[in-house]
């Protein structure tokens, strides 16, 4: 049983301060303890946990070494010199991880921090596309399974997918498996793009008229969107781009009042570094996002669980895929400024008379 003993109390009160708006000064007995039990057991077995810009602040301000966008989470594993990685995020973040540092223990606290957009194709969903579309290069998501990225050419995330694309030097590219993503990439660039019928659970929802309701209820209004939202929501917005980009922008500009059209613990994680801004928040949240607790990442560090492996016939070709993108270095762009354009929109392919392949 931990206890909430004046050790843990004097060891725990700079993070209580970090964290004092989100959470009420009668449950810090509770969850310091965990905290600390945590921060100490990082030490003794040598690992580190990177944290999603969407965990919750107790996770993200009080017991993450590092913080970031997937791009961000997906260099930092690359380079860590830990024994073991703990994800807090979800399981496509660990796979990237343990792909880019396939000699360290690769954690992930819950098995059902999953993802609507991974989930949306396999591996043989990309075979048949290629077989549609021979020789067109296949950008993947990072939002994928290792079985899908071991079918691409080369990966990409939201802060870097326009100029992934652009650096292939093609006139068209497979962009899978998020449409909306996609379409906010093809409007910014003149490479045809071929897409998959994938959408995050979380971003689909938000409207351009929710938006608009947000802007007249609140004048001056300042609004961020992430790309995985519909084509109209990124061009109401004032400006989109991966949570690290938001972040960025908010902490640059500072604006009076900001709206980030996004997963809502982000709202919370930037608020507590930047008091002078006021957060609209729309709250949707991701629940495989916040299936990651300080509980279960103390047990995963205790008990070594839920330990992520890869077999070894797709991890080659995976790792490629993930270490095209990194070696890259391209960053990314502001993608309010696009002009619409149309995408071929693929969703379980079915084919003609292939050699080999039915249905
Ligand atoms: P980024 O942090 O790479 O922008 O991705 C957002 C997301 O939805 C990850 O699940
Ligand atoms: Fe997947 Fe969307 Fe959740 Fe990110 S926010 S993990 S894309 S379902």
């Amino acid at each position: 049983m931990l206890e909430y003993t004046p050790e843990v109390a004097r060891r725990t009160a700079d993070l209580q301060e970090r964290v004092k708006d989100f959470i009420p000064s009668v449950e810090w007995p509770i969850v310091a303890p965990l905290i600390d039990a945590i921060n100490e057991l990082k030490k003794t077995k040598n690992a580190v946990i990177l944290a999603h810009n969407y965990q919750t602040p107790d996770i993200y301000h009080c017991v993450a070494d590092f913080v970031g966008d997937s791009l961000q989470l997906a260099i930092e594993a690359g380079k860590t010199d830990a024994d073991i990685i703990v994800q807090a995020g979800v399981h496509f973040m660990a796979e990237t991880s343990k792909l880019l540092s396939p000699d360290k223990t690769v954690l992930i606290p819950s098995l059902e921090a999953g993802c609507s957009l991974a989930a949306s194709i396999t591996g043989e969903d990309v075979r048949r596309m290629k077989q549609k579309y021979p020789g067109v290069p296949v950008v993947t998501y990072v939002n994928t399974s290792a079985d899908v990225k071991a079918e691409s050419d080369i990966c990409c995330t939201s802060a870097n997918a326009v100029n992934v694309v652009e650096a292939l030097n093609v006139d068209r590219v497979m962009l899978l498996p998020d449409v909306y993503l996609a379409k906010n990439v093809a409007a910014l660039t003149d490479v045809e793009v071929i897409a998959w019928k994938g959408l995050c659970e979380v971003h689909e929802r938000f409207t351009a008229e929710e938006i608009q309701r947000y802007r007249e209820a609140t004048p001056g209004l300042v609004v961020l969107a992430h790309p995985e939202c519909s084509p109209d929501v990124v061009a109401d917005a004032d400006y989109a781009g991966s949570t690290s980009s938001m972040i960025r922008y908010v902490k640059e500009n500072r604006p009076a009042r900001v709206l980030m059209v996004t997963e809502c613990s982000m709202s919370d994680n930037v608020a507590a570094e930047t008091p002078d801004v006021e957060f609209i928040r729309p709250c949707n949240l991701c629940p495989h996002m916040k299936s990651v607790t300080l509980q279960n990442i103390l047990e995963s560090l205790q008990e070594l669980r839920y330990e992520v492996t890869i077999p070894e016939e797709i991890a080659g070709d995976a790792r490629q895929a993930v270490q095209r993108m990194v070696d890259l270095q391209v960053e990314g762009r502001d993608f309010s400024d696009g002009v619409a354009a149309s995408v071929t929109v693929e969703n379980r392919v079915t084919l003609g008379p292939v050699a080999g392949v039915s249905g």
